[in-house]
């Protein structure tokens, strides 16, 4: 009986042990080492095991991430040592005179600083004790805040227990919540869809999950943390810099931002700002500076701070993403699924670096919501490759008579009556692929790079196509002849025939793709992925039911109403019997048994001169690899373009094998 009781411990330390390591590898290092269905199968039979045996629970198992009892209200926490703010600087001169007063003070000639990406979320504070979270508070006003430990604890990358040996016995961690745009995204548009209130940026949306009163509603919310620094701590001597404290954070499972760097001097923080500028929209969150911060403890210890803010750091901000303008029109898109979204055009603006001259106002609800009018002055706010759009309305700046807007009753381009089923915010047109705009869209989505990727096929020639009735579905654009395509405008000789073999090229096409480049409502390449892997063929696909959809790997309710919706549409099933005799579909074994960098790992850093990050990124895909966005022991190439980043220091320091763009062009087949 002791025995076995024994037996169970160990194995109940050993699921945690494991089940902790492999969280910190998915959520943290980006880089997991089992499937999702392994993972789920570890955390399940801890599951089984603490239901059975409750004694043996503990605050720190990793099933005890979501507490199921809301609280009625957030407690109060003091911090130990102030959480302060920073002093903001706005352009190079500010960074100059900041980096002059720091070596006036230290009488040095030269200062070397630790340059980091300004994460645009919420500052917190998490507590551990002998390595275990026991509390996590927000900032408040800086001396005191509230109590989100229930909250915080369901941030998959943060850890319920620091990892490793030498553990300090207190250890405030300081860092920011933050939503990522792809997460930010998924919210806003389930809001949408259910009427529920939507939120201006990923800050808001962070903030709004994490002062949620119940955790399984933070949980839900797909919440991220990145540390940047240290409060309070005892039992541990910590590193003499800044960027040594970061590596430490590191080693202790703690997520900690790759955007950081140790420069020397007002260049080398304004070649980071520049740098991390640049990159900003594909960073993948919101990032709204760059903070500067002394390396040496030792001369911020000397420096010390003036008000709430220390002297030896400052936030470097980058311009605004959000402006105001005002609306000279409305104008309506009809989008492939005959969806009718609403247009500002506006009087141009400067938002963040792009001219900006159109918004989108999303839909009937968003307006009414929003009430935005023609000739309304309204902030408009861009964020990475999101479409602009209109946050909202300054009522103090309206002229006198304008009039609330409404959507036409009949679809502008074909005519077709628009309608919006009851509960739902999207008004449709009901043309279906007569309608000119739906075939349009379809089209160039499945020629998009993502889908078919049928090079020289763009919107202009779609028009022409369209507007000729020369192709009404996609499978009409394998029937077209170079003579045809070059007695169109703008079409020569040259540039038809061209065409001509980029459709001979798309002609073998992954499972994965195709199913993407159909357009099922709700089926991104994720999804699309998913279907092609878990089912294998289009046959199994297109007769598998709801219930059979619903057991692929995330693929839910609405995504499995969809896919069969879709198939049982006889336009659609002809379409794709005439593709099935166009084109040669290659099933995902087929597809990865054939990958020549299968099991290997990349991870890119700066720009590539001959091609766009995602692109580099799906080639290597599409041959077997994985691409990661952090460098570990576990990457086998880093390819590091124009201005790489930290990562190719941390790649030279694990002796990983770096490849310029050139290697990487040969690698991939594509010298
Ligand atoms: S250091 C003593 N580092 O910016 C220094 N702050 O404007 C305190 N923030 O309240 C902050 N990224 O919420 C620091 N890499 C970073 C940061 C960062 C974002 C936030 C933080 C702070 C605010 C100050």
């Amino acid at each position: 009986m002791v025995r076995k009781s024994r037996g169970l411990r160990r194995r109940v330390a050993s699921l945690r042990e494991r089940l902790q390591h492999h969280n910190h590898r998915y959520y943290v290092l980006d880089d997991p080492e089992i499937s999702d269905a392994e993972y789920d199968r570890l955390l399940r039979e801890l599951q089984e095991l603490e239901a059975l045996h409750p004694e043996l629970v503990t605050a720190d198992s990793p099933t005890q991430r979501v507490g199921a009892t809301p609280v009625a209200a957030f407690g109060e926490v003091r911090h130990t040592l102030p959480m302060l703010s920073l002093a903001n600087a706005f352009d190079d001169q500010e960074v100059a005179d900041f980096d002059r007063r720091v070596r006036d003070r230290l009488e040095v000639s030269e200062v070397e600083y630790v340059a980091e990406a300004k994460l645009d979320g919420l500052a917190v504070s998490v507590r551990y004790e002998a390595g275990v979270l026991v509390q996590a508070s927000t900032r408040g006003d800086g001396t005191r805040g509230e109590d989100v430990t229930q909250n915080v604890r369901t941030i998959r990358a943060v850890p319920l227990r620091l990892l490793g040996k030498k553990i300090p016995r207190v250890l405030d961690v300081r860092g920011e919540v933050y939503m990522t745009t792809a997460a930010f995204e998924r919210l806003n548009s389930s809001q949408r869809e259910r009427g529920a209130k939507v939120f201006a940026n990923p800050r808001n949306a962070a903030a709004g999950g994490l002062r949620q009163l119940d955790p399984r509603v933070t949980a839900s919310r797909s919440l991220a943390m990145f540390a940047y620094g240290v409060g309070e701590s005892a039992g541990f001597r910590l590193p003499g810099t800044q960027s040594e404290l970061l590596a430490k954070l590191g080693e202790w499972g703690l997520p900690v931002s790759p955007e950081r760097a140790v420069v020397t001097a007002v260049e080398g923080c304004l070649e980071f700002y520049r740098d991390l500028n640049a990159r900003r929209h594909q960073l993948g969150y919101d990032v709204d500076g760059v903070v500067y911060k002394v390396n040496s403890r030792e001369a911020q210890l000397r420096l010390g701070q003036v008000a709430r803010a220390p002297r030896w750091a400052l936030a470097h901000k980058f311009p605004a993403q959000e402006q105001t303008t005002t609306v000279i029109g409305i104008d309506v898109q009809v989008g492939r699924t005959g969806a009718l979204t609403p247009v500002a055009r506006l009087e141009p603006v400067k938002v963040g670096g792009v001219t900006v001259t159109n918004a989108t106002l999303h839909n009937q609800a968003e307006i009414e919501r929003k009430d935005v009018r023609v000739g309304d002055t309204v902030v408009v706010r861009r964020a990475g490759d999101v479409i602009p759009e209109v946050v909202r309305v300054i009522p103090q700046r309206r002229p006198p008579k304008t009039r609330p807007y409404r959507l036409p009753k009949k679809c502008p381009v074909c005519g077709a009556e628009a309608l919006r089923p009851e509960g739902q915010a999207v008004t449709r047109c009901t043309g279906g692929l007569f309608c000119p705009a739906q075939r349009r869209q379809s089209i160039r989505h499945f020629a998009s790079r993502r889908a078919l990727d049928i090079e020289g096929l763009g919107v202009k020639l779609i028009e022409q196509l369209v507007a000729g009735d020369r192709v009404r579905t996609v499978a009409d654009l394998y029937r077209l002849d170079a003579q045809t395509l070059a007695a169109l405008e703008r079409m020569g000789e040259k540039s038809a025939e061209n065409l001509i073999n980029a459709l001979e090229k798309s002609k073998t096409v992954s499972l994965s793709r195709l199913l993407y480049a159909l357009g099922i409502p709700d089926v991104g390449e994720a999804t699309a992925h998913s279907l092609a892997s878990s089912l294998g063929s289009l046959d199994a696909i297109e007769s598998a039911d709801e219930e059979a959809l619903q057991r692929v790997p995330d693929v839910g309710p609405v995504v499995a109403r969809e896919v069969v919706a879709f198939f049982s549409q006889p336009h659609n099933l002809e379409v794709i019997s005439e593709l099935r005799k166009l084109l040669r579909i290659v099933d995902p074994e087929v597809v990865s048994t054939g990958a020549r960098l299968a099991g290997k790992t990349f991870v890119l850093t700066g720009s590539l001169e001959s091609m766009p990050r995602d692109e580099a990124k799906s080639r290597l895909e599409g041959l077997g690899a994985k691409v990661a966005s952090s460098v570990s022991k576990k990457t086998n190439y880093v390819v590091a373009g124009s201005e790489p980043g930290s990562k190719l220091d941390k790649a030279k320091a694990l002796e990983i094998e770096i490849l310029d763009e050139e290697a990487f062009r040969r690698l991939i087949g594509a010298a």
